[in-house]
């Protein structure tokens, strides 16, 4: 990876985050809201002499931030201005199936010219996504993807509420995309597209302004391809009190590192403990590198001598006051496949391909011996039915995976309601949940390039 400084440096100061999303319309009780995705360009920096051509929501990157009441429908109009199809899933929405975007599974691909219209009644509170789910390995890294904020109806009192979506890119020496290397079989079977240039709200290095004394929410999201972040904070006053979402036990992150495969979300409370006048940098740390993305500004003047004592406490979701029984139905999830996977062959469409047909074809991964979107389901249960996925992750990568429509537990951590959980190589374990949500729901990889690659499969709820 050549140092991110060898790439036009912008500074870029003040303005955090996409634009607020402000409702276009409104009705009683019903906020509206239109996006709109479409080519154009961005530019990555003040200085930059190219702007980037990207794929984008309402012409900003991310898109913007949509902040929706919880247990109130909103709607979002989705408009397709770009000239191939699309269509937008709301990441860790439990949600009506047929608004959660998946194309050809629970709704048709929008396509070039046509609008679809989401409506979303979130159960939960918390810190969400949305993006493409149409060739996401694409239309992701070109940059259909924004914040999604579920507002609680009672807020912890913070001074400032902040959204640090990190993402990465990667760029030629003329900032452009580098569209070559969609596809490349390397990534695919490797750990996926990892870029070489990092933003944070689609800002290089930007910074938080920030004063002493206070107390900050902090959203952070993962909303990379393939890139596991793995951040370090220099701060002392962080507490961790949600998890994709879903309200924690508030705990201090060890030695200010927190790590987010792609897809995953922490909401952080940080009370800013620095001196007035100093700056405390955000760091990425890749391999022996920490490269500072972003930083707290403190200004001169402290906010308040001491700090805010009232204990930090997210409102309970209804999420995570879900009781996990005992017995579950039990279902196996072998992930196998990639480089140096030892895969020989697996089914695809029906029929069983030797390894390098399945190269030609690009799909090397499996989950339970088939590639890619199987016909018929990896289970289908009544309504309530809890069941325990016992996954293997049989293979030299790790892996984020991710169920639509439920949070679930990974027994490695049972205090915490997840959307997307990351599997080491060779790690075992089950992610519990109870299937409660009616209709047709995908599991996958979120190193979207895996999931592309073949590592896909669905479950439905009846
Ligand atoms: Cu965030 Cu199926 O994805
Ligand atoms: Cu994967």
């Amino acid at each position: 990876m050549p140092n991110r400084r060898q790439f036009i440096k912008a500074s870029v100061a003040g303005l955090l985050g996409a634009s607020l999303f402000r409702p276009t319309r409104g009705h009683a009780n019903l906020t509206s809201f239109e996006l709109s995705a479409s080519n154009g360009q961005f530019m990555f920096g003040d200085d930059q002499e190219n702007a980037t051509q990207v794929m984008f929501y309402n012409q900003s990157i991310p898109g913007p931030v949509i902040r929706i009441p919880q247990g109130r429908e909103s709607i979002v109009q989705l408009r397709n201005s770009l000239d191939e199809p699309t269509s937008v899933h709301w990441h860790g929405l439990r949600i009506d199936n047929a608004m959660d975007g998946v194309p050809d599974l629970t709704q048709p691909p929008v396509m070039p010219g046509q609008q679809f219209e989401y409506h979303l009644t979130p159960p939960d509170a918390g810190t969400y996504w949305y993006h493409s789910h149409m060739r996401s390995w694409a239309q992701l890294a070109l940059g259909l993807a924004g914040v999604l904020i579920v507002e609680e109806a009672n807020p912890p009192r913070v001074d400032q509420d902040l959204v640090f979506a990190i993402d990465d890119w990667r760029l030629d020496r003329e900032m452009q995309m580098d569209t070559e290397s969609f596809g490349s079989m390397h990534d695919w079977s490797h750990g996926g597209r990892l870029g070489n240039f990092i933003t944070i709200n689609g800002e290089t290095e930007p910074s938080f302004e920030v004063a002493s004394g206070e107390r900050v929410r902090l959203r952070l999201l993962n909303i990379a391809n393939a890139r596991i972040m793995n951040l370090l904070f220099n701060e002392s006053g962080i507490s961790v009190v949600a998890i994709d979402g879903q309200p924690v036990e508030a705990f201090t992150p060890e030695d200010g590192r927190i790590v987010l495969a792609p897809g995953q979300r922490a909401d952080l409370i940080i009370d800013m403990t620095a001196d007035p006048g100093t700056r405390s940098a955000i760091e990425l740390v890749i391999g022996e590198y920490a490269y500072e993305v972003a930083g707290f500004d403190y200004s001169q003047q402290a906010r308040r001598a001491q700090l805010l004592d009232t204990p930090i406490r997210l409102p309970d979701n209804p999420a995570n006051k879900i009781v996990l029984p005992t017995e579950f139905k039990r279902v196996p999830l072998l992930m196998q496949g990639g480089a140096m996977g030892g895969m020989r062959g697996a089914i695809f469409e029906g029929r069983e391909l030797d390894i390098r047909e399945l190269v030609q074809r690009q799909k090397v991964w499996a989950l339970n011996g088939i590639v890619g979107m199987p016909a018929e389901p990896l289970f289908s249960v009544r309504r309530g039915t809890a069941v325990s996925l016992d996954v293997h992750n049989d293979n030299n990568w790790p892996h984020a995976m991710h169920i639509h429509g439920h949070h679930f537990i990974h027994d490695r951590n049972p205090g915490w309601w997840r959307d997307t959980t990351l599997f080491q190589r060779g790690e075992r374990g089950a992610m519990q949940f109870v299937a409660d949500n009616p209709g047709k729901w995908l599991i996958h990889c979120h190193m979207v390039e895996h999931m592309a690659g073949g590592m896909l499969t669905w479950f439905e709820v009846t």
